[in-house]
């Protein structure tokens, strides 16, 4: 962990010298003297960890992706413990009930209710599990500067609307760096009719490419109510956790949306009150 914190710059030689002297005598880890003598902080020592363990986790010093992905930057905070709880539920209803179980939908019935942010920030603890994790943004209606490539600062232009269109592959989806395991489909240019290239063969083909090469498939979606999106993916996806809002989201619209989703025979996993 020393090298790590000195080779970073957030140690100097002298004081990893003198904690590993205290150590000796001791014998407490290396992060805990380290706080003890106000060298380090809590959060250098969570990152020196992450890195030592191979976590997805980002240091707000090195990384200037969207402080909304509270999940990398603050992964042992509350909301991280929250979603680290949602992943559980979802391995255990969905994605180890079957091997072929891999795509899940994110869907909610209004705007701003945080479909965005719950699918962002759950596709990053998948890959902080270790899972090989994708995540599409397949709502190519809402304002570019709110979606997944704005989030993860993804290069602009291509992504799932060039591929629907047959003018790109998957090869349009992109690493993130720092976040090992994570790979982003942004969701392209604003195309004219959306619901039209969602329902063309190439994005069940994408669906099952995708799921021949990762574990687990994010996908985000445009508000329920407004369009019909949504229940063409979730329908592809097979499986939808429905996100509401506290104060925002109506209760009638969600039961709607909900009763929708399973007449398109789509496994409504759960809902998520988003309440921050
Ligand atoms: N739990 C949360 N904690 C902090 N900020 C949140 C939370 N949920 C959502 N937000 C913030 O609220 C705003 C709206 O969320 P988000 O863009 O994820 O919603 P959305 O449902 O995807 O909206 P849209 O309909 O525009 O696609 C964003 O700025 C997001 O960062
Ligand atoms: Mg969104």
């Amino acid at each position: 962990m020393g090298d790590i914190l000195v080779s970073t710059g957030r140690l100097s030689t002298q004081d990893a010298l003198r904690i590993l002297h205290q150590q000796k005598v001791s014998k407490k880890p290396f992060g805990e003297i380290a706080i003890a003598l106000k060298v380090l902080t809590r959060a250098d020592v969570d990152y020196a960890l992450s890195l030592q363990f191979d976590y997805a986790y980002l240091s707000d010093k090195e990384s200037d992706l969207s402080p909304a992905l509270i999940a990398a930057y603050q992964p042992f905070s509350r909301v991280g413990e929250n979603l680290r709880a949602l992943r559980s539920q979802l391995m255990l209803r969905w994605f180890n009930a079957d091997p072929h179980n891999k795509l899940l939908a994110l869907v909610s019935p209004g705007t701003g209710e945080g479909r965005s942010f719950i699918a962002a920030n759950l596709a990053i603890v998948f890959a902080q599990q270790g899972e090989r994790t994708l995540l599409i943004d397949a709502d190519m209606r809402s304002d570019p500067a709110n979606g997944q490539g704005a989030l993860f600062k993804l290069r602009g232009g291509v992504g799932l609307s060039g591929i629907l269109a047959g003018r790109t592959t998957i090869e349009a989806a992109q690493a993130v760096p720092g976040l090992a395991r994570l790979v982003v489909l942004p969701a392209g240019a604003q195309p004219p009719n959306p619901q039209e290239l969602l329902g063309r063969v190439s994005f069940a083909q994408l669906l099952f490419e995708a799921s021949q090469n990762f574990d687990v498939i994010l996908i985000d979606t445009p508000s329920g109510t407004k369009y019909s999106d949504a229940e063409i993916i979730a329908a592809r996806a097979g499986a939808a956790m429905m996100v509401t809002r506290k104060d925002k989201s109506q209760l009638s619209d969600a039961a709607l949306l909900s009763q929708r989703l399973q007449d398109q025979g789509v496994l409504l996993l759960g809902a998520v009150l988003n309440d921050a």
